[in-house]
């Protein structure tokens, strides 16, 4: 039997649109959950909503880059007028790509802090201030294997993630008085529209081999329970935390 643990609430999810922000959409919904989603590409995400709506209690599909904190305003304006409150906040909405030190542009350096960290930290404080006046509430932030440890071609990627982490950290220190938690969740190698425009089958599979003591890559519903359990009454006490979610990578 499917739980229901978040009927009733309103759960706000950026870069719905494919990938980890989707399962995480759908895993919300089928738990009984408003959705307020947000990404940047439309069509992904009325692709998301068609897949949803017949499973979601409600939806508010916004069009919006995370990275401008204008439009971070205007789509956090829009759904509290629809929704009156936000319960819970994952803050997912992230890009990547490989390239070496050396080879950065400053064009691409800007980009990948703009959406990863600095986008990140819009969302956060726009919802938090919310929350705040609810006395309430949960945000959950994507960070990454990649924001505990370095991985070559990544710097710009590693900084971004790196960033999350210690911003989760410094919220939940803040904001625990007003019954606000903030943790993240790092997930290791995950199987989606992202990783596989950067990387082959064959690096993949010699990846896994190498580094996955659970043998496999992670799926994107891997990754989707463990916000909703961090989501759950049954993380009530955790808060400032980073959760691993990587098949045992970082074990070795
Ligand atoms: N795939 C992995 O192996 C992996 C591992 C660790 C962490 N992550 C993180 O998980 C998150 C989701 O990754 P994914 O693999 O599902 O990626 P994806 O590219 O498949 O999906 C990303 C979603 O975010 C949206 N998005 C991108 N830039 C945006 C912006 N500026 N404003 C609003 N929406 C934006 C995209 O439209 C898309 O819907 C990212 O933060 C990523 O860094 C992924």
């Amino acid at each position: 039997m499917t739980m229901r643990r978040f009927e009733g609430k309103v759960v706000l999810v950026t870069g719905a649109g494919r990938g980890i922000g989707r399962a995480v959409a759908e895993r919300f919904a089928r738990e009984g959950a408003a959705l307020a989603l947000v990404s940047n590409d439309e069509s992904n995400l009325t692709e998301t909503v068609k897949e949803l709506e017949a499973v979601a209690a409600d939806i508010l599909a916004v069009t919006a880059d995370v990275s401008d904190n204008g439009q971070v305003r205007d789509a956090v304006e829009q759904i509290v007028r629809r929704f009156g409150r936000v319960d819970i906040l994952v803050n997912n909405a992230g890009i990547a790509w490989e390239e070496s030190v050396l080879d950065i542009t400053p064009e691409n350096w800007r980009r990948i802090i703009d959406v990863n960290l600095n986008g990140m930290f819009w969302v956060a404080q726009e919802i938090a201030k919310v929350m705040v006046r609810q006395r309430e509430g949960v945000i959950l932030n994507m960070a990454s294997t990649n924001g505990l440890v370095g991985e070559a071609k990544y710097a710009h990627y590693n900084a971004s993630k790196g960033g999350v982490v210690l911003l989760t950290k410094t919220m939940a220190i803040e904001l625990g008085a007003s019954g606000i938690r903030v943790n993240a969740v790092c997930p290791g190698y995950i199987q989606t529209p992202m990783s596989e425009a950067i990387d082959d089958t064959e690096f993949v599979d010699q990846y896994v081999r190498d580094k996955i003591p659970l043998g496999r890559t992670g799926k994107p519903n891997d990754v989707a329970g463990v916000f909703a359990f961090l989501a759950s009454e049954d993380a009530a006490f955790v808060t400032g935390e980073c959760l691993v979610v990587d098949g045992g990578q970082l074990a070795f």
